[in-house]
């Protein structure tokens, strides 16, 4: 049983009040229900009924669990996986420890959208980081309908005029070859002070209510991106990757630039982008022509 999922119901059943034996007595079952019921409680700064007048989806955000406060979406996600639908979505109005790529810590306060969708596709699990391009396709694509133009940083930041708006953390649940979920973390920055964000990211910050005059409308952007989410998840499972990989060039902030790529391990790679592969590796052009994917790193643009 993970820590977090026991903090997080602690209060519900009063732990401290029991004994060990009197909690292991609890059973699985319960708790998941217990977590379930936590999700189910009235929220008034994200209305799921709100949300669910506007989706027009078949699966995704059909089955909702909305939470005033978790650790990490992504967490209470991979903890109920198993015990929800394809597409059930965890929303929570304030991560404590959210999770950014890489154990970084994401800012998550009040105001911002922070979501993890479950997905149970039928793919090999080297197909899922393909997802993590799916998704950035999909976002850009919903701040696109509402007249916001966003566009991607590889592999998975989402930029507005430069600064980073939106993160994506997709993490999957395998068994040896055999992929159980896999769960697909967003945070988007939508009516947050950016000026109360740690100041090392600060400036390289931006909430979408710096952009957009008038009020944000969350359930209905949230339920336009489940739309989006569902129609190129769609694509990824009838195995229509071109579609996909061109969306994402379409929005693309990285090729065609200089990079500096900063690898697990302290390796830096320097050069310029010149595309992405079919698994969507970066390749690098580098200073003396030889070209070299690079699947996973902090990106950093040099012009
Ligand atoms: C990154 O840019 O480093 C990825 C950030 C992903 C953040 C989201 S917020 C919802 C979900 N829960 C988490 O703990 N992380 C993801």
């Amino acid at each position: 049983m993970n820590k977090e999922i026991l903090e997080l119901i602690s209060n519900k059943y009063d732990f401290k009040n029991k004994s060990a034996e009197e909690i292991i007595q609890l059973g699985i079952n319960d708790i998941t229900t217990a977590v379930k019921e936590l999700g189910n409680e009235p929220s008034d700064f994200f209305s799921k009924d709100k949300c669910n007048s506007y989706l027009e989806t078949d699966e995704i955000g059909r089955e909702m669990y909305l939470f005033k406060s978790v650790k990490s979406t992504n967490t209470v996600a991979k903890f109920l996986s198993r015990n929800v639908s394809n597409g059930t979505v965890i929303l929570s109005e304030t991560q404590t420890r959210g999770r950014g790529r890489k154990g970084t810590e994401y800012q998550s306060p009040k105001g911002g959208i922070w979501l993890s969708i479950i997905l149970k596709p039928d793919v090999t699990p080297s197909k899922a980081p393909l997802l993590t391009l799916a998704t950035a396709v999909a976002v850009t694509r919903t701040l696109d309908h509402f007249n916001i133009h966003a566009e991607i940083k590889w592999p998975n930041d989402i930029l507005i005029h430069d600064k980073k708006v939106c993160g994506i953390l997709t993490e999957s649940i395998a068994r040896f070859n055999n992929l159980e979920s896999v769960i697909i973390g967003v945070g988007i920055n939508s009516e947050i002070d950016i000026n109360e964000f740690p100041e090392e990211i600060r400036d390289c910050s931006i909430a979408l209510s710096d952009v957009v005059d008038g009020d944000i409308n969350p359930e209905k952007g949230t339920a336009y991106f489940f739309k989006e989410f569902e129609f190129i998840y769609n694509k990824f499972l009838e195995g229509d990757i071109g579609f996909i990989f061109d969306e994402w060039r379409k929005y693309n902030h990285t090729i065609g630039k200089f990079v500096e790529i900063q690898q697990p391990l302290g390796k830096v790679i320097n050069g310029y982008a010149v595309g992405i592969d079919q698994e969507g590796a970066l390749v690098i052009e580098k200073a003396d022509h030889t070209l070299v994917k690079v699947v996973s790193g902090r990106c950093r643009l040099l012009d």
